[in-house]
């Protein structure tokens, strides 16, 4: 399909900046650019006497009109910011916001623009994906993940999983099977790292995470490597030894070759499940970056048009609230309880299953004896016992230790084991 002249402009661009990054970009990538359509003219436009730009309906002097009910229940809120389009790329100020609290968890990311907003992290790494995921390439990643990264990947870009066993001999991150997998991959490579992980619950070390990041940027030398950072369950960790930091801040001025993307939100961070604000953030120089944010600008109005306004509102009024960070610990001190309840019914002996280290995050995995099958299991906990889980291939199932009481952890595991006993 023929390139438009604008993207064509942002491609030479990228080209003279950074040809790694061009050269990473796939197909609809390339094609993507943010046009001077109406969102940009209405910018253009803003401060005009007479503004008749946009499609929304206001009162000619930029004050929308809400319908009574909803201007009741928001009646605290600036009815601008809460009912009228967020640009596409998002709201500036929680824009701001999200970059702040990354710079104060670790300086490195003062060299990073701000980020784009997004609707849920999911979108964010389905647009990341876009950018650079081509049909028929590779996705590198760990054997435990997020069951979603199938449609992402495979379902939706036409993709091809190449996993490698997440933990090694001594239980921790498998990093020799990351450096085989990447070495077993020539030209541009696309890998995908989730920590905390879902479903395993690991957060590596410090010095783990900086010997991913050695291996990344090593495998980075000779061809571009995208790297994927989900981050959904940034800051949910309980073991002293787990690092609390992302592994995109240590991909960060490390390699021309190496794109990094970060891919978290509000879902967990902010317990804000349903607000649907997530955050795409490049780490790649800021004037490339500004390039690809146009690119995500244009996809961004053809699949969603803008991100809710309100969401954000409400994420602005959060992080500004000298109260948050007290509120956050609250909710880890929360988990880390639970965490710690289900290490402990976990510790006792049992013959019907094996527990992969966990240390962080939502969840912990347990890999059942030779002989159990995880979806049977899981049938019957549901039915005899009324407990649910998830199964995850044939011998895995899943506890999500955030949905449930610390109550509850202790009959959980006694419930699954007179099941495991009985089958
Ligand atoms: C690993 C991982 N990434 C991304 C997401 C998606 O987050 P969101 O609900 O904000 O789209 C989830 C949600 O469960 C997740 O577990």
């Amino acid at each position: 399909m023929a390139i438009h002249a604008e993207a064509q402009e942002r491609n030479d661009r990228l080209q003279a900046l950074n040809p790694a990054i061009l050269a990473a970009l796939s197909p609809l990538g390339r094609r993507a650019f943010s046009p001077k359509g109406i969102p940009f003219q209405a910018i253009q436009s803003k401060g005009c006497r007479i503004n008749a730009t946009v499609g929304q309906i206001t009162d000619g002097a930029g004050n929308p009109f809400p319908l009574a009910p909803l201007a009741e229940k928001l009646s605290a809120l600036n009815p601008r910011d809460a009912f009228l389009y967020s640009p596409v790329g998002g709201r500036e100020p929680v824009r701001k916001a999200w970059h702040a609290k990354h710079v104060k968890e670790d300086a490195r990311m003062e060299a990073v623009a701000l980020p784009m907003v997004t609707s849920g992290i999911c979108h964010a790494l389905s647009m990341g994906a876009e950018l650079f995921f081509s049909p028929g390439d590779t996705l590198i990643l760990p054997d435990l993940y997020w069951d979603n990264y199938e449609q992402i990947f495979q379902v939706g870009l036409e993709g091809r999983f190449k996993g490698f066993p997440f933990y090694n001999a001594h239980g921790t991150f498998n990093l020799e099977g990351l450096a085989e997998a990447l070495a077993a991959e020539p030209g541009k490579a696309q890998v995908l790292l989730n920590f905390p992980s879902n479903p395993s619950g690991y957060s590596p070390t410090t010095g783990e995470l900086a010997a991913i990041a050695e291996v990344l940027v090593e495998a980075a030398r000779n061809r571009p490597l995208v790297v994927y950072c989900d981050d959904a369950y940034h800051g949910l960790v309980f073991d002293p030894d787990a690092a609390t930091k992302s592994l995109f801040f240590e991909l960060l001025e490390r390699s021309p070759n190496l794109i990094p993307l970060k891919c978290d939100g509000i879902t967990k961070e902010l317990s804000f499940f349903g607000g649907r604000v997530g955050f795409l953030t490049f780490g790649t120089a800021r004037e490339a970056t500004a390039i690809l944010m146009d690119k995500c600008m244009g996809l961004m109005r053809s699949r969603i048009g803008s991100p809710s306004s309100l969401s954000q509102l409400l994420t602005e009024i959060e992080l500004a609230d000298p109260r948050h960070e007290g509120e956050f610990e609250r909710l880890r001190l929360l988990m880390a309880a639970r965490y710690r309840a289900l290490k402990t019914a976990l510790a006792r002996p049992t013959r019907n299953w094996k527990v992969f280290p966990f240390n962080a995050g939502c969840f912990c995995l347990l890999e059942l004896r030779p002989g159990l099958d995880a979806e049977a299991i899981r049938q019957r906990l549901i039915h005899e016992e009324s407990v649910g889980v998830v199964s995850q291939g044939d011998r895995y199932l899943r506890i999500a230790f955030c949905s449930m009481d610390e109550a509850a952890v202790v009959p959980l595991i006694q419930a699954l084991d007179r099941v495991c006993e009985g089958s």
